[in-house]
């Protein structure tokens, strides 16, 4: 029932017919081959000779990472470099509190146990430094297994139930304490530790805020919002909140009747059947037959104060609803709030919101505003004689068509449905846009694309950053802002890396020059930037290891150079799991990354703790035998 797989769909991914490419995969062909032949230069990128290449390598240092890269596995555990160690931080279902029970393997526990504990599958994490050795840790909990969270697996669903499966999502807020050797551990009852789920009481702020298309028979106020749900990735502002973004909303949706959807709600993946969750059976706000304007009070970003407990999550609708994956928050050098933003579907399009507003250092107060107000774009990209450039086109009501002729009543219609208007404006649609990261210095941005079966179909033509049809391995784009501003329209663009296998491939499909038989993987999914400029990779792919995938074992994680390019892979996860979530602690000795539903579809897996126990996802703490900093 999982979501998950409604989105990846490997099982119907047709074998790669290996003709037709198009004249941008020949470049990538002749690119590897051109490099296979020995030329002395260190590339990472496909377009690495054009003028994009070029700029970008001389903008960025280089932060080649010292470790011994390891092979691929297939084993139900962690697998790390020498000298690296890893230990569990937290795990689903472990209480926050005293008074709240220990986890129950037997999936019979009552709601009121799980919305004291630690949510299920966790995804993006940022951490709040309180001291060198105290900080707040505010973690997304994206979904849950119903294969693992209850006895009947979701076959006898009760309202208890419901309430449950809703108390396993959303985010948790917990104080984590250093101990000996970087490990970290939780502390129960601290005064942050907090739970928000599907029921916690929000507001929507903003543009959209109060719209009649927000409002619903229980809020007519079209501000008052119960919950947030599948909290993907997240983003953290430098004024202390925690920002998570809604992904998947649609599939917690449902009817009685087929047929039922207008227009718009099909636009974002809204149907009778749901995505197996189910609620809707009990629980009339998740009938969108009922309640048709329930489902546009999901799909924002999420902001959080985790520092106040009692805090009302804010709806940012300036930020556009689509399927949030994560929000890359940078402060340009004016002081404009930039946030990059990717919808996480296949054919959807990557965003930019810039703040009205400056930051200010010195009044962090005033900064809480910023996401109130500002310009939503999206990206538009071409390439000319090799050279990869874009623009950001504005989502503002009464420009570029977003018109009450063209369907858009005003602002908060082009916010609601903001795929629809970048449709109208004509963005580009992208091989599933999932995380975005800004390199420390500024000067580009990256975003994982991680693979998409439909391309080369009607509306997703092949070519520019999605340059393979049916492509089932993505790749890593990047793009450099003119005068290295994030607030211009304008930008150049190349492909960092292109995922491949060449092993079974000699043709597009075997990945640029910077992937090998050593380092390969598929669907990159979560990045980020250490304070030294290395990238770290995380993969949600195709882990059968056989045909296409043979050698990738299971997902996995990589650090790059983003200057050369080189990528070594530094971590494979545990049987059927998904790497995604990455902070650090404020001195880099410890990395925190997730482990997320290892033994999905009841697939062999006890991790973490081995023997015979049910499998739980799990935030894990990577450390050095010698405390070093992770990577250097
Ligand atoms: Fe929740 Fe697109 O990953
Ligand atoms: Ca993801
Ligand atoms: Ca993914
Ligand atoms: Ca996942």
């Amino acid at each position: 029932m999982s979501q998950r797989h409604d989105l990846l769909d490997f099982e119907n991914t047709p074998r790669l017919e290996e003709t037709e490419f198009s004249q941008l995969a020949d470049a990538v062909i002749s690119r590897r081959k051109l490099l296979g032949a020995g030329m002395a230069i260190s590339v990472g990128s496909v377009f690495a000779l054009s003028p994009v290449g070029k700029a970008l390598a001389a903008s960025s240092k280089s932060m080649a990472a010292h470790f011994e890269p390891i092979a691929a596995s297939t084993a139900d555990t962690i697998v790390l470099p020498k000298g690296y160690n890893w230990d569990v931080l937290v795990s689903w279902g472990d209480p926050l509190f005293t008074n709240a029970p220990e986890f129950d393997p037997s999936g019979t526990c009552p709601a009121a146990d799980q919305e004291q504990q630690f949510g299920d599958n966790n995804d993006g994490m940022s951490l709040f430094p309180l001291s060198d050795d105290r900080a707040v840790m505010a973690i997304n909990n994206e979904y849950t297994n119903y294969e693992y969270l209850f006895d009947h697996q979701g076959n006898k669903l009760t309202m208890d139930d419901v309430l449950k499966a809703q108390y396993a999502h959303g985010v948790s807020v917990f104080e984590i304490r250093k101990g000996a050797a970087n490990r970290w551990s939780l502390v129960k009852d601290s005064k942050y530790n907090r739970r928000i789920h599907v029921q916690t009481e929000m507001e929507l702020t903003g543009p959209a805020a109060g719209h009649d298309l927000l409002k619903t028979a229980a809020d007519t106020s079209g501000k008052k919002v119960f919950g947030t749900m599948n909290n993907c990735s997240n983003g953290q502002t430098p004024w202390g909140t925690y920002l998570t973004c809604e992904e998947n909303f649609n599939g917690y949706f449902g009817s009685a009747n087929e047929g039922q959807e207008s227009t718009e709600q099909k636009l974002y993946g809204i149907k009778a059947k749901g995505a197996g969750y189910n609620w809707h059976k009990h629980d009339d706000r998740f009938d969108f037959a009922k309640n048709p304007n329930e489902p546009h009070r999901f799909g924002w970003v999420v902001e959080i104060d985790p520092m106040d407990p009692n805090s009302k999550p804010m709806k940012r609708t300036a930020l556009g609803r689509f399927k949030h994956e994560n929000a890359a928050l940078h402060v340009n050098k004016d002081g404009h709030v930039v946030v990059y933003l990717g919808d996480d579907e296949r054919g959807e399009h990557l965003y930019k919101f810039v703040s009205k507003g400056k930051y200010n250092p010195s009044n962090q107060s005033a900064n809480r505003s910023l996401l109130e107000e500002g310009t939503l774009y999206v990206a538009q990209f071409t390439m000319t004689d090799g050279k990869g450039q874009g623009k950001w086109i504005e989502l503002t009501h009464g420009k570029n068509g977003l018109t009450s002729a063209n369907g858009f009543a005003d602002q908060a219609e082009v916010l609601i449905f903001a795929r629809k208007a970048a449709k109208q404006v004509g963005a580009t649609t992208m091989d599933r846009p999932e995380w975005v990261a800004v390199h420390p210095s500024g000067s580009q941005a990256y975003c994982t694309l991680t693979n998409n079966k439909n391309r080369g179909k009607e509306g997703q033509p092949v070519g520019g950053p999605n340059p393979r049809e049916k492509n089932h391995y993505g790749q890593i784009l990047r793009w450099t802002p003119a005068n290295g501003d994030h607030t211009n329209h304008i930008f150049e663009w190349d492909l960092f890396a292109v995922a491949g296998n060449p092993d079974v491939h000699s043709d597009a499909y075997a990945g640029s020059a910077n992937i090998n038989k050593g380092n390969m993987f598929n669907s990159p999914d979560g990045i980020g930037f250490d304070k030294d400029g290395r990238l770290w990779i995380q993969t949600d792919g195709n882990y059968k290891n056989e045909g296409d995938f043979a050698g990738m074992g299971n997902n996995q994680m990589l650090c790059a150079d983003p200057d050369s390019g080189e990528i070594k892979r530094f971590l494979v996860g545990p049987v059927a799991c998904e790497i995604t979530g990455l902070t650090f602690s404020p001195d880099h000795r410890t990395m925190f990354i997730g482990i997320q539903h290892p033994g999905e579809d009841l697939q062999a897996s006890n991790f973490p703790q081995g023997g015979n126990a049910k499998p739980r996802s799990s935030v894990v703490m990577i450390t050095r035998e010698d405390g070093g900093v992770i990577g250097a």
